[in-house]
């Protein structure tokens, strides 16, 4: 079935949801005419699967189709710059439409791309993975990460659109299903105690795939999302909510140097060190606490680190862009479905935590 759900703020844009891809390009000449030079922007996977679909609805449009290679790494200023030497071979200007064929990594980097090329030109997600439709392509924000640290680079610079065919999600590797399960556990976590009671009732459905509940928990996922995002555009309030879990991930993800720790592994055992340190503050009962490991593991997510240095972890944390003032901005879940911001956690509080789940 086919929706559509608009996000608001200053810039608002609508996502269309069950929608298939081949049809993107009679929404686009309808919206923005029959003229106009669409550069798509995608990995050779992704390509290989379903640029020919996407291809065939912008037969009539001046297209060229741009991949990079498939990796978090291509997050990159360099890669950026490779883009706009490739942009301007295929002629773009400014009336150049991006279309982000992809996951996070992908809507990322292509986002950021249009952001700056030109000083900003238009851009269309087309999510193709369970976390970009639920979480990463909704909210405007683009960015590539730094040696320094994960998305360190970045604007806030919505789309036109989101363009979502769930049916790409059938040729989504199990882990990439994991990876998008960790966020959606998040957005529960941050704001939806019944959510997460539907994913705790499901764990076997959502095991085998089932189209239906997927679909469900898609929706109610993205809603958490669309709520927080309408209200606070920017992050000058709740939207930092969102990033539960995200420090002690990020750290990991940093540590890891972008190879070996995928971005929903990361939120998966940063989910439970935060919970932990939570858990000390008496901000959760133990009840909760289990509850919350338990849930990750039945769905395969990781719980726990084995070889890292948690010092060396605290201090990719201390680089982290949502602190203030040189304070660590951290999200703490208070029970099942609600969370709050802590601006005075400890540093010996932090290594606790990292502590904690070492095994
Ligand atoms: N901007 C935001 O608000 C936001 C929010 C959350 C995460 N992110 C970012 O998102 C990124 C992670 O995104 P991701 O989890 O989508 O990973 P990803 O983009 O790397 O995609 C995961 C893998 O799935 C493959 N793939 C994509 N679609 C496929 C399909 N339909 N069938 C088969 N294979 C497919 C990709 O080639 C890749 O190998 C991180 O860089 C993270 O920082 C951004």
């Amino acid at each position: 079935m086919r929706q559509r759900i608009d996000v608001g703020g200053s810039h608002g844009y609508p996502l269309f949801l069950g929608v298939p891809l081949e049809e993107l390009g009679s929404y686009l000449e309808n919206r923005y005419g029959a003229k106009g030079h669409y550069l798509v922007i995608t990995n050779p996977i992704i390509a290989d699967l379903y640029s020919e679909k996407l291809m065939e609805g912008l037969k009539n449009f001046r297209t060229d189709l741009i991949t990079v290679p498939d990796s978090e790494e291509e997050k990159s200023l360099d890669r950026i710059s490779k883009l706009t030497e490739q942009a301007l071979r295929c002629r773009a200007d400014r009336d150049t439409m991006v279309l982000a064929l992809g996951g996070g990594v992908i809507g990322d980097l292509a986002g950021f791309f249009a952001s700056i090329f030109v000083r900003g030109i238009r851009y269309i997600h087309i999510p193709t993975t369970l976390l970009a439709q639920i979480d990463s392509s909704i909210g405007g924000k683009v960015a590539v990460n730094h040696p320094s640290g994960k998305n360190l680079l970045g604007s806030f610079y919505p789309p036109q659109a989101v363009w979502t065919d769930y049916s790409t999600l059938t040729t989504l590797p199990w882990e990439e299903i994991q990876n998008g399960l960790a966020e959606t556990i998040k957005h529960a976590l941050v704001a939806d105690s019944m959510l997460f009671e539907f994913i705790e009732d499901h764990t076997a459905d959502i095991l085998n795939r089932d189209p239906k509940i997927m679909k469900e928990l898609a929706m109610r996922s993205m809603a958490v999302k669309v709520k927080i995002v309408t209200e606070d555009e920017k992050e000058k309030g709740n939207r930092i909510l969102l990033n539960l879990g995200h420090s002690f991930g990020h750290a990991l993800e940093t540590d890891a140097k972008y190879k070996g720790v995928s971005h929903g592994q990361g939120v998966s055992i940063g989910l439970v060190a935060i919970a932990n340190l939570a858990f000390e503050r008496n901000l959760l009962s133990e009840k909760q606490l289990v509850r919350i490991v338990d849930l990750l593991e039945k769905l395969g997510l990781p719980t726990y680190i084995t070889d890292s240095d948690p010092q060396s972890l605290l201090q990719h944390m201390l680089v982290d862009k949502k602190n203030k003032a040189g304070n660590k901005i951290l999200i703490l879940p208070v029970g099942i479905g609600k969370s709050s911001i802590a601006t005075d956690c400890e540093d010996e509080e932090i290594v606790r935590a990292w502590k904690k789940i070492m095994k």
